[in-house]
Order: structure tokens, then sequence, then C-alpha cells
């Protein structure tokens, strides 16, 4: 069914004020004992009011490796999206659009309509975001190329696009950055011709002067800073250098080990910017994550889920969720771009392998019918650098799976991913769905405080190749189960309830559900405003009041 455009929930929870959504929602879960043997399995619910601010901000967002592919192919994106941009190539006209993201071109499903059909509504139309359009791109580069010359050097568009594209990305030129030669692999040193002098503590307050004179400068309400540079060897984990958020900043005022990555990511928690790493290397080192849970300010990672690791999170589910006993999995990728000639350096490599290397424990874990304690499959990853085939990745993957009765089956697949066209959709993503968090919050029947998401905003995991949680929560892989808990939680915050998939309306002999009454008029829910909790971000998104509606009638929020 096509797409509609907007939707208003009528409900006596949901109340809609030119400042805010405000949704009651009864959360139901079960938690697990074991007595004598037997497992119990004990029901509860607990009544949230989720609160989410309507003013969307004037938002900016800061690249670290603005002229890389990612970097410039995101760039472009928005800008050929804005301008509405269209080009020949040798099979007909292309338009400008949002493929492979989730919020601009994935939808969600509200419900069925009179006659029993599903009804669509694109996913952005759940909740206020900001729209692409009104993005403000500023960034890093150790490479001094402005992003024209940085899209030309990407070879990832057409020409049509880019020579369109020219006069705006030319204009846009990456600040200097940190380069610590030994992180990344020496095959990069070439570029590094944009650099900020000084020790790293004085590198870090140009960092932050760079923040604060994006924020200012381009009038935004609010920054967050992507990490999109080359990957970096692992940080070792050492007691006293970066374990605390002291120990930390300690470590940046006497000039020993950090990564310019880490740099990025105190600076920007130091100035309440949400900070998320694309790359897989531990960025977010014990320090960095204290920091940004005393600054109360969000952070992600790691790694994008582009390619190869989001099919196999998707058919490694697949054979555990029916019954199958993958065995043996194998994954071959060659690249040609400049982050495969980084990756072709061993120790940057193992950050890679390092990431993708944990996508099935928790679908292993999940199925103690197939797997004993402590078994799982063999997993293998190779990445190689074949110049010729540049940003058109290759990832060819082999599953062998144990089917019943002593058989195998195998699955082989070739993959053939464009790197950065898949990668810079999940930027937007990431971005968008950061700041929408950023607005949200909410408190429950048992602790009447308002408050945030934690601050290891795990909700992106399904964006994330190796997503990190907060301490002690399970880390889901499963693509679907990730792409479910954004969509239940936004469903939540308009109050309506998990996509369960169950359609019992069309399961059963006698129709006899209860049909709401159409028009049903919405009554106030109990939150307490006057200790409405500032955003997880001193960079505030608070409602600052919307003009359209009359207070208390629920209100369209437009597609
Ligand atoms: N599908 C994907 O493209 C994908 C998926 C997952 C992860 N990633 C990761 O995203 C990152 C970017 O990928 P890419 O294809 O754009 O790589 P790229 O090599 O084209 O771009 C990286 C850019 O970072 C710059 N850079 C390096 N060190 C820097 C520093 N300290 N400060 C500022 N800039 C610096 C480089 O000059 C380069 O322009 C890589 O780490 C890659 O592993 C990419």
């Amino acid at each position: 069914m096509e797409a509609a455009a907007q939707f208003v929930v009528e409900s006596p929870d949901v109340v809609y004020s030119p400042e805010a959504i405000e949704a009651q929602y009864e959360y139901r879960t079960t938690s697990v004992s074991r007595e004598d043997g037997v497992l119990k399995v004990h029901p509860a619910a607990t009544r949230f009011t989720f609160r989410t601010a309507r003013q969307v901000p004037r938002l900016g967002v800061m690249l670290v490796g603005w002229g890389g592919n990612n970097g410039s192919t995101l760039t472009a994106a928005v800008l050929a999206n804005r301008l509405r941009l269209s080009w020949p190539t040798r099979t007909g006209r292309k338009e400008a659009n949002y493929y492979g993201s989730l919020t601009q071109a994935g939808t969600v499903n509200l419900g069925l309509d009179a006659k029993g059909k599903e009804v669509f509504v694109p996913f952005h139309a759940l909740l206020p975001m900001v729209s692409p359009d009104d993005l403000v791109f500023d960034g890093w580069d150790i490479s001094s190329l402005n992003l024209a010359e940085a899209m030309r050097r990407a070879q990832v568009l057409d020409w049509g696009l880019q020579e369109q594209l020219w006069p705006h990305m030319e204009t846009l030129r990456p600040r200097p950055s940190v380069y610590i030669p030994e992180f990344i692999a020496a095959n990069q040193s070439g570029r590094a011709d944009n650099l900020i002098p000084g020790t790293r503590a004085q590198q870090l307050e140009q960092i932050r002067r760079d923040i604060r004179d994006f924020r200012s400068s381009a009038g935004l309400d609010k920054v967050i800073v992507l990490w999109t540079a080359n990957t970096e060897r692992f940080c070792e984990l050492v007691p006293g250098l970066n374990d605390t958020a002291e120990n930390l900043l300690r470590t940046i005022q006497l000039g020993l080990e950090v990564s310019p990555s880490t740099l990025f990511a105190v600076a920007s928690i130091l100035e309440g910017c949400a900070f998320l790493n694309g790359s897989p290397q531990n960025t977010l080192v014990p320090g960095a994550l204290e920091l940004a849970s005393q600054r109360r300010v969000f952070v992600g990672g790691d790694d994008f889920k582009s390619g190869q690791t989001k099919v196999k999170s998707v058919l490694v589910d697949f054979l555990i969720s029916s019954g199958l006993k993958p065995m043996s999995i194998v994954s071959y990728n060659h690249l040609g771009n400049n982050d495969g000639q980084n990756l072709s350096a061993p120790s940057q490599f193992r950050s890679k392998e390092v990431s993708k290397s944990s996508v099935v424990d928790d679908m292993v874990q999940s199925n103690p019918v197939l797997y004993a304690p402590g078994e799982e499959p063999d997993h293998c990853v190779v990445i190689k650098y074949v110049p010729y085939v540049g940003d058109s990745k290759r990832a060819m993957d082999e599953y062998t799976s144990e089917l019943m009765l002593g058989g195998t089956n195998t699955l082989v697949l070739h993959n053939t991913c464009e790197d950065s066209l898949l990668a810079a959709p999940i930027m937007l993503d990431l971005v968008l769905l950061t700041e929408l968090c950023q607005r949200v919050s909410f408190c429950t029947d048992l602790d009447l405080e308002p408050q945030g998401f934690h601050p290891v905003l795990s909700l992106l995991g399904f964006l994330f190749k190796a997503p990190l949680a907060p301490t002690g929560s399970p880390v889901v892989n499963s693509l679907f189960r990730q792409r479910s808990c954004i969509e239940n939680i936004f469903r939540a915050c308009v109050g309506l309830p998990p996509q369960n998939h169950m359609l019992l309306e069309h399961k059963m002999e006698r129709p006899c559900l209860k049909r709401v009454r159409p028009g049903a008029t919405a009554s106030p829910v109990s939150y307490k405003k006057e200790l409405a909790p500032p955003a997880p971000d001193s960079c505030t998104g608070d409602a600052i009041g919307l003009p359209q509606d009359a207070i208390g009638h629920p209100q369209v929020h437009s597609a």
C-alpha cells in the first residue's frame, strides 16, 4: 500500500500540545527465576509516561574524516536531495533519493483500515524529526582537499551528478585535524597535509574551539559529531591511563597515549555534543564512557553496519531461529577504496576483524537446544585490498549449517556492496535518531522524576556492527530485533502498542475485536512538567512552542 503522509493518535492516553507529545504507555515484561529446577515466569507491567519535545532544532553535523568517501558522499547526498537534482546515466535519468535510510525510506505499520488492509507511514512520520534538507555540515580531515575534489577522489558518484554538485561542494573545506601516524596505516601519510599542531591538550582545545565556532557561526541549536575517519588500531586499555574520566583527561594533559578518535570523543563530550563512532576501533574507552555519563551526553558506536555484517545478522538469525545449526561462517572481502588500503595494514585490519567477529554471539547463545555451553561456529573474516574494484566492495560469504539426521546445508553469497552509498544513509539515520532521542524523556509510576535514555545510546544498535550497550545490558545483534527496538520505542512515544505481528483479527472464526469510535477525545496525562530534565546534551532540544494548532487539540505532524 502507498505510504500515507500524516497521522494522529486519538486516544485518552496521548496528548498533543504545542510543546510536546505526551503518551501513557504500559510496558509489559516478564522476569524469570529458577526454583527447585523449575523456571518460574512472572509477568509484570510498568506504567510509563513518554514526553517528546516537538520543536526540532537547527542541527549541525561535524564529520571527522569529512573529505573521505563516506564524508563526501553523505554531504553530496544531502545536497542532491535538497536541490532535487537529477542526472543522466547510461540506463536513464536518476533522481536523488535516500534509499538505504531507515528514517527516510523505511515505513512503519500503523494498523489495519476498515477493510482489514495494513496502513503504512514513512518512518520519519512517527515523531517530529529534523529534515535532512535542514542539516548543516562541517568537519575535519587530515587531507586538505575541498569537498568537491574529495568527491571526485572518492569515485562514488556519476559524473553528471558530480558536475552539478561541484559549485556547492567546492566551497566546503575540512578543518585541520589531529594526525598521530601510529594509529592509522603508514600508507595514509601522503594525504596528511592539514594538521592541528601542538600538544594533545592544545589539540583538544582546538577541536573544542572548532565546535563552538561552527555552532555560533552557523547559528545552530545543536551539534552532533560523527567519526567517519580511517580505522585506527586499538588503543591499549591501561589502568591509570584511560580507565576513568579523570585519568583520561590527565593523560591528555600529560601527552600520553590517546588516539585521535578518543580526543575527538572527549572534545565533543566536553562541548555537550553527542559523539558517534562509525569505525571499529575502541574509541570509547572506559574513561570516555565515564565522562559521557558524568556530562549526560549521548555516545554511540561502533562501526557502521552497512554490508556483509548486516546480511550476516539477518542470515544467522534466520538459520538459528529456524532451528538450523550454523557451524562454519567464512567471510571474504575485497575492496579498493582508501578504507581498503588503510585496512591492508595488520593492526587496522585487526580492529575490523574484532568488530565483525562478535556479530553472531547473541544468536548462538539464544539457542541452547542447538549449541552446548561454550560451543560456537567457526567464524573467519578476511579482507584484501584490490584497488581496481574501488568503492564497489565484494563480500563473499559461505555459511554451512547442520541439518537433521547428519545433513549439511551450505549457502554461498556474493554481495557487491557500493560501500559509501550504503554507509551514507546509515550516517544520516544515526544523526537524526540521536537528535530525536535527545528530545525524549520519560518517567514511570515507580519513579516520577523524568529521565532520558542512558548516555550509551544502545537503541542505535541497528546501525552499528559492534553495538555499544551500557555495562551489564545484553548486546543484541539480530537485525530484526534491533529494528523492532527502535520502532517500538518510538511507537510507545506516541502511545501505540509494540508491533506484535499477530494479526489475530485475521485468524479467528468470528471477528470479535474492539474497535475504537473515531474522534474520541484525549484526556490529560499526569507528568511532572516542572521536573522535566534538560535533554541529555547541553545543546537542548526542548520545545520552545509551536504556533500551529490550539493547545490540547491532537495535532497532525506531517511527513
Ligand atoms: N560501508 C562503509 O563505507 C563503511 C562501513 C563500516 C565502517 N566504515 C568505516 O568508516 C570509515 C570511513 O570510511 P571511508 O570509506 O569514508 O574511508 P576513507 O579512507 O575514504 O575516509 C577517511 C577519511 O578520514 C581522513 N582521516 C584519517 N585520519 C583522520 C583524522 N585523525 N582526523 C580527520 N580525518 C582523518 C582521511 O584523510 C580520509 O579522508 C572507515 O574507518 C571505515 O572502516 C565504512
